[in-house]
């Protein structure tokens, strides 16, 4: 099939190859699995080749090269402060790392100091922004509802029974399972009102949504937002974390090595001020330098159009899996405004891994299926208990519960949603 969405196809790389199927033919592939990671930008790669002739290190050396690297490198700082709408320049600070995963591993080890400190979070979280928190302290968490949205009236009530004892409280931006974006700024007031401070996971939100870090006064801005490359059409390695410089400046680097002291004595080390003290070794240029230009594409796009084709396409998703016979769907498929576009489903008696093998095999149709490095949040979407959790996996030979996820990109679009419904119906009616 011939994509229709033509002006965002040239942006892209990718979105046309043809993949082989079971039949022996080749088809147009369909990615649907954007909120794992998405395609690169035409003008990320073409910025990365034009950069390589001038490539050298970062910060180490006086050859014209490492100069020019490091000169572009500080400015992608200066250019994400200010995508942010950071006015406020010197209060924030931009450290580069691997992904999200990587930065939020960063701040649980940067900032929690006692094992009996308490983090608030969610059970919404990925993975990603439970463990490392759950590794370093206690956690106490928020529950969501039956259709899975925060339930966060729970945030004022566990701020006052832990008495100005919580210093951090870390939540997602938007759920990598349902889509539901949490309202971060009003989160950010109540979290500020008990003194505590507002960690942001923005891997799903910052590729959909334009986030205005110091929000429309003090207490809704938010002191932490860490997000990922390969969401943002800028697949190559490279993350971010946005955040406090007085939290960072007072707190010792949570890695040590290269870049990032001002003197090493025999026994005694003197560090940096951040971002350096707290980007040891070399780091990600072209990483690094993709993720500006991917803010740069997206913002020339338009996150209206953005968020506009993504919301409906799934309200065209969601209205043909409603009338599809045995198709379950998860969450609130009536109500989607506070949803990125993003649908979860099963078809009953069908193991979700199957789902997502015919999809693949015999349309060339990309989706990823389980419980999305978010078991907690899952479990809760589905109704299922833990005992029930473990119970299935006895009874099937191992095979775990889960749910098919369809999420969009930017260049995904209506034709594309329409071939999936056919396909869905045609593995609901069987023979698949
Ligand atoms: N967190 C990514 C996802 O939801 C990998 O697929």
């Amino acid at each position: 099939m011939d994509g229709e969405n033509d002006n965002f196809h040239e942006l892209l790389i990718g979105i046309d190859s043809q993949v082989d199927i079971l039949d022996g033919r080749k088809v147009r592939s369909v990615n649907f699995d954007n909120a794992a990671t998405t395609p690169p930008f035409k003008s990320v790669v073409e910025n990365i080749i034009n950069s390589s002739d001038y490539y050298g290190s970062i910060g180490r050396g006086m050859g014209q090269k490492a100069e020019i690297t490091t000169q572009i490198y500080n400015q992608t700082r200066t250019y994400l402060l200010d995508f942010f709408n950071i006015k406020e320049k010197n209060k924030y600070i931009v450290v580069y790392v691997n992904n999200t995963t990587d930065g939020i591993n960063k701040l649980a080890r940067t900032l929690i100091h006692h094992r009996n400190e308490v983090v608030i979070s969610t059970r919404m979280e990925h993975h990603s922004n439970d463990l490392p928190w759950r590794r370093q302290c206690n956690v106490d968490y928020i529950e969501v509802d039956n259709y899975g949205r925060l339930k966060t009236n729970e945030l004022e009530k566990k701020l006052i029974h832990h008495k100005g004892k919580v210093k951090y409280v870390t939540i997602t931006g938007a759920s990598n399972v349902s889509g539901y974006m949490n309202d971060i700024h009003q989160i950010a007031k109540i979290v500020h009102k008990y003194n505590a401070k507002i960690i942001v996971d923005g891997a799903q939100l910052v590729p959909h949504v334009k986030i205005d870090i110091e929000g429309k006064c003090e207490e809704e801005s938010i002191d932490f937002l860490v997000f990922s490359g390969h969401k943002l059409y800028a697949p190559f390695g490279g993350g971010v974390i946005i955040g406090l410089r007085e939290v960072f400046d007072k707190n010792l680097p949570d890695n040590e090595g290269g870049g990032t002291v001002n003197l090493v004595m025999d026994k005694k080390v003197e560090y940096l001020m951040s971002p350096e003290r707290t980007e040891a070794g070399t780091p990600n240029f072209f990483g690094t330098i993709s993720i500006a230009r991917a803010l740069k594409q997206l913002n020339e796009i338009g996150f209206d159009n953005i968020h506009n084709n993504e919301i409906k396409l799934l309200d065209r998703l969601l209205d043909g899996l409603k009338v599809i016979p045995k198709v379950i769907n998860y969450g609130d498929i009536n109500n989607i405004e506070d949803r990125l576009g993003i649908g979860v489903f099963n078809i009953d008696s069908l193991y979700h891994q199957d789902v997502a093998q015919i999809l693949a095999q015999k349309y060339g149709i990309s989706v990823r299926q389980g419980w999305f490095c978010a078991h907690p949040y899952c479990r809760r979407l589905m109704n299922l208990s833990e005992k029930s959790n473990r119970t299935f996996i006895h009874k099937n030979n191992g095979k775990s519960p889960g749910m098919v996820r369809v999420s969009f990109g930017i260049y995904n679009d209506e034709r594309e949603v329409d071939y999936f419904l056919n396909a869905i119906e045609s593995i609901v009616h069987g023979p698949y």
